[in-house]
């Protein structure tokens, strides 16, 4: 007998957005709660970022970006040096968008034209994991980029520094990352390669403008807490180099988007117990302020080489 091979047809024109998720069933044991005669989990994420992207690229009056930069703790200057600014929005007022819940982010996205004549985007609002919203909050503001056809996604954070010699003020390329979360943006039998997640050829470029600039694994850690002197022991023993609270997720999304990825990291702090004084989040923004001209400058002149 002649079995007939049963094909999803996708509902809706969404999923069009990326051939990752084209015709792809949904997955029957999602723990997601989704219809399954109706929409993929993906689909459903895809659907949210398009019309995300179709506010952004109405509101900014771009109509398409080439690289996008998420601008963490101490960052946020840097888009001043890196083009000229088309536009300024306020980020709540874009669909999955929230104003940033932590001091120190801008809560704006920006689009600019960098010399070279390429368009940036510029988000200065990150959901972070620890603020509950869920993980497709928290890497939203990626697959909205990716759906404003971004091929490049800078990734910048505050972080703790593991190795004794990064004094506060000092920037690190992210070579890897070890995600502690206990969770994944992906949903359903999504199988992501992450072997050079955070790209080697981007790091080189970056590195062309800094030969000085050292590399580390990042450890993201699910906070708000900052960790115990344990945990970071734990971190540099496990082979981490860099806490943190955000990035991880957002890279793994990006990935998942087909984007490259570079991610840099300001050292704000030493770690707990590598520091030998208590942490505290205004040493952070103050570490931040102190480094924002160069590190700004540095990423400005990355950017335009990318
Ligand atoms: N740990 C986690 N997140 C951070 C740190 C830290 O030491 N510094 C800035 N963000």
């Amino acid at each position: 007998m002649r079995r007939r091979l049963a094909v999803w047809i996708a509902p809706n024109s969404a999923e069009k957005l990326s051939a990752r998720t084209h015709g792809r069933p949904p997955n029957p044991n999602s723990l997601y709660p989704v219809d399954m005669n109706s929409e993929s989990p993906q689909t459903r994420y895809d659907t949210d970022a398009l019309q995300a992207s179709e506010e952004i690229r109405h509101q900014t009056g771009t109509k398409s970006f080439d690289i996008a930069l998420t601008l963490g703790s101490g960052w946020a200057t840097a888009a001043e040096m890196i083009g000229e600014t088309v536009s300024e929005i306020d980020a709540s007022q874009i669909p999955g968008f929230a104003a940033s819940g932590v001091p120190g982010h801008t809560g704006t996205i920006k689009s600019i034209t960098l010399p070279n004549g390429k368009h940036a985007l510029v988000i200065g609002a990150r959901t972070h994991f620890y603020e509950d919203k869920g993980v497709r909050a928290v890497v939203h503001s990626v697959r909205a980029a990716a759906a404003c056809g971004v091929k490049v996604m800078v990734l910048t954070n505050g972080a703790g520094g593991i190795k004794e010699a990064w004094t506060p003020g000092t920037p690190v390329l992210i070579s890897d990352h070890i995600n502690l979360t206990a969770s994944s943006p992906l949903e359903g039998a999504t199988f992501i390669d992450l072997t050079d997640l955070y790209s080697k050829r981007l790091r080189d470029i970056a590195r062309s403008v800094e030969p000085t600039l050292d590399e580390g694994v990042y450890v993201q850690f699910r906070g708000p807490h900052y960790e115990t002197p344990a945990e970071v022991q734990m971190a540099k023993t496990m082979g981490g180099h860099i806490v943190g609270m955000s990035t991880a997720l957002e890279a793994i999304a990006a990935r998942e988007a087909g984007m490259e990825v570079l991610g840099l990291s300001l050292i704000t702090n030493l770690a707990a117990g590598i520091s030998p004084h208590p942490l505290s989040h205004q040493e952070v923004i103050d570490s931040g302020k102190a480094a924002e001209p160069v590190i700004s400058r540095l990423l400005a002149d990355i950017v335009a080489k990318l």
